[in-house]
């Protein structure tokens, strides 16, 4: 057992539903960037379970990468400050980088890497997060390619923690808590 599953309310995408959506992404990226190689870029941790499946299904050359990232709040609450924890192995300059994200939220984590990473002089970048949150967007991050939108509860499973626990469900379920304000 899984640690404690009576905590999951209901299971939002199965595992088949995920499968599905991820190889209609996985064509939409091919036609994106035919004739080039792809650089993926997952950011640890949430980001490795859809980053392994979508590369599987990717018939581009493509080389893979990770960052590790911590996020943290000031003195006031208030999220937004994000740190690199563990750098790329590689460099990125005049790739063609496609960053993968596990969700996007708020959007802070986002713009911050996206900062980060155009800086480095890639050839392009772009985003591909697996689920999207757009009710609860504070600051403007570009998303390309999207593989779920979702509701404003909390979220596990496929990638995506709650105190480090459940990532490995193969599919993703909302948590029987209350709201998202509560848990971040
Ligand atoms: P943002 O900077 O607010 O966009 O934060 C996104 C990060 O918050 C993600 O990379 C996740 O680590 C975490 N996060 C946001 N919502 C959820 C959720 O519903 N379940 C698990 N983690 C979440
Ligand atoms: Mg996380």
């Amino acid at each position: 057992m899984n640690e404690d599953l009576a905590c999951i309310e209901k299971v939002l995408f199965s595992e088949e539903q995920i499968e599905a959506r991820i190889s209609e992404l996985a064509l939409e990226i091919e036609e994106r960037y035919q004739g080039r190689s792809l650089k993926m870029i997952g950011v640890l941790k949430g980001s490795v379970f859809f980053l392994a499946a979508l590369a599987r299904k990717i018939n581009l050359p493509l080389r893979i990468d990770f960052l590790g990232i911590s996020s943290f709040s000031n003195k006031s609450g208030a999220p937004g400050l994000v740190r690199i924890s563990k750098d790329l192995d590689d460099s990125i300059e005049g790739e063609d980088v496609l960053l993968i994200e596990d969700i996007v939220d708020t959007g802070f984590t986002l713009r911050y890497l996206l900062q980060t990473l155009a800086s480095r002089g890639p050839n392009s970048l772009s985003v591909c997060t697996f689920l999207d949150r757009t009710s609860r967007r504070i600051v403007q991050a570009p998303v390309d390619f999207r593989g779920f939108e979702i509701p404003d509860r909390f979220v596990i499973g496929y990638g995506l923690d709650y105190n480090q626990l459940f990532r490995n469900l193969n599919y993703v379920a909302v948590m029987s808590l209350p709201r998202t304000s509560d848990l971040l």
